[in-house]
């Protein structure tokens, strides 16, 4: 025990509390070092929240630990934290567990192929470039929405293949699942998977060259998806690739800004930069914690034992900074190589989209710097907010001007 932290009974800010959120890396440290496996109330319940890279990818390897909702402890259930619960979600990859999951990622993977990844490239650059043409470099700007956002929304879109005017929607949809009432989030997933079905019953009569109709057409020896699980994943792209993207590229961009020591040595070499995007998402990635995991049975962590059902969540944030992994975890250093972040998980549900992420995150970077090396904040450092949001972490909004 550190002698500054001897005395405190507590961390220093409750876990997802409303400051917590601004600075959570002083109470990560803190549960670290002091209750690695930390039972905690959320929303009436309990929840454990495990900080320590050795825990979480223990977990994350760990077959006794289900994603199911359904093998959530009843005051999980109780208390409504189960997502898209009733609805086509639960087909997503990230609610399955083994042997559906096996067969769905088998399928899924068969279509996010690197190759086809890599493929997308020039779609991401002109888009990165578009947007940025659309802004007028002298004025205040909200690079937030303007650009974080749009981007990625834009290209998962244009890969599915959903005609360019329903963009706006999918944002629509997706914006009440982070952060509204259930009610509203509940009604955005089924407008989306409405819009979805529809999507899909076009494709199936007129395939394109797009994911939608090669995930349709996707087969595994005499496997293929159902209708309800085509939706669940379509949706479940277009849920778990935006918002973290969007997040990213946000996140990233004020971190650069931070230290503008290290945005410089960036700008003059820019071959750093796959290392750059791996260290910002070490340093500040967009997923402070992975869904919710439920053990099967009773299962012994470090000295606790979590009984069987009750919703354990993973830091990633906190994983992410472990002194027992990182050397000099709390500095951004765009130079560093032994860099094994957790950030797009670990194991079976490993994040699928992850080198589309990264191709995004890049791009949408690299082409910022490239037309705007003067970029600066149009505010006040300290009026830059972070969401309170219990999943992916992101700014409420990135005032910028381009060229100052
Ligand atoms: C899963 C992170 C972007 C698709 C995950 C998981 C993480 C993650 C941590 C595992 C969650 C858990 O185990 O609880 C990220 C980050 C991203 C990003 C940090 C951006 C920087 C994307 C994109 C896509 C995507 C762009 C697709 C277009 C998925 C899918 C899964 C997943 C389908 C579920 C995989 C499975 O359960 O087998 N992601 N993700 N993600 N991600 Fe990502």
């Amino acid at each position: 025990m550190s002698t500054s932290s001897v005395g405190m009974s507590g961390p220093p800010v409750e876990p997802f509390s409303l400051d917590f959120y601004q600075d959570p890396h002083p109470t990560y440290a803190w549960l670290r070092e002091h209750r690695p496996v930390h039972p905690m109330q959320f929303a009436g319940v309990r929840v454990w929240l495990l900080t320590r890279y050795a825990d979480v990818r223990a977990v994350f390897n760990d077959p006794r630990m289900s994603v199911n909702q359904e093998t959530a402890n009843a005051d999980f259930l109780a208390a409504g934290l189960d997502y898209g619960s009733g609805t086509e979600m639960v087909q997503a990859l990230l609610f399955k567990d083994p042997p559906d999951h096996t067969r769905i990622r088998a399928l899924a993977s068969k279509v996010f192929t690197p190759r086809r990844i890599a493929g997308w490239q020039d779609t991401v650059e002109r888009i990165s470039n578009q947007l940025l043409d659309e802004l007028d470099p002298h004025q205040k700007i909200e690079l937030q929405d303007a650009y974080c956002y749009r981007l990625p929304i834009m290209v998962i879109g244009e890969v599915l293949g959903m005609p360019r005017d329903d963009h706006r929607k999918l944002r629509q949809w997706m914006d009440p699942l982070v952060g509204l009432s259930r009610e509203e989030a509940l009604a955005g997933t089924k407008s989306m998977m409405n819009y979805v079905r529809d999507i899909i019953t076009a494709k199936r009569t007129d395939p394109a060259d797009d994911v939608i109709s090669a995930l349709i057409a996707a087969r595994d020896g005499d496997q293929k998806l159902t209708e309800d699980e085509l939706v669940g994943n379509v949706f479940g792209l277009v849920s778990a690739g935006f918002e973290t993207t969007a997040s990213l590229i946000g996140n990233a961009l004020l971190a650069l800004l931070d230290h503008p020591g290290q945005l410089r040595l960036l700008q003059e070499d820019p071959a750093l930069m796959d290392r750059a995007v791996e260290e910002l998402l070490r340093y500040d990635g967009p997923t402070a914690t992975t869904i919710f995991r439920f053990p099967r049975e009773d299962v012994r962590i470090g000295g606790s034992v979590i009984p069987a059902g009750e919703p354990i969540l993973m830091a990633l944030g906190a994983a992410n900074r472990d002194p027992e992994v990182f050397s000099d975890p709390d500095t951004l250093d765009v130079r560093r190589d032994d860099n094994p972040h957790i950030s797009f998980g670990r194991g079976i549900h490993h994040c699928l989209g992850a080198a589309l992420a990264r191709l995004e995150g890049k791009i949408a970077l690299r082409t910022l710097l490239r037309r705007y090396p003067d970029i600066g904040l149009a505010v006040s450092r300290q009026q830059i907010r972070y969401k309170s949001a219990l999943i992916v972490r992101g700014l409420e909004e990135l005032p910028v001007v381009l060229r100052p």
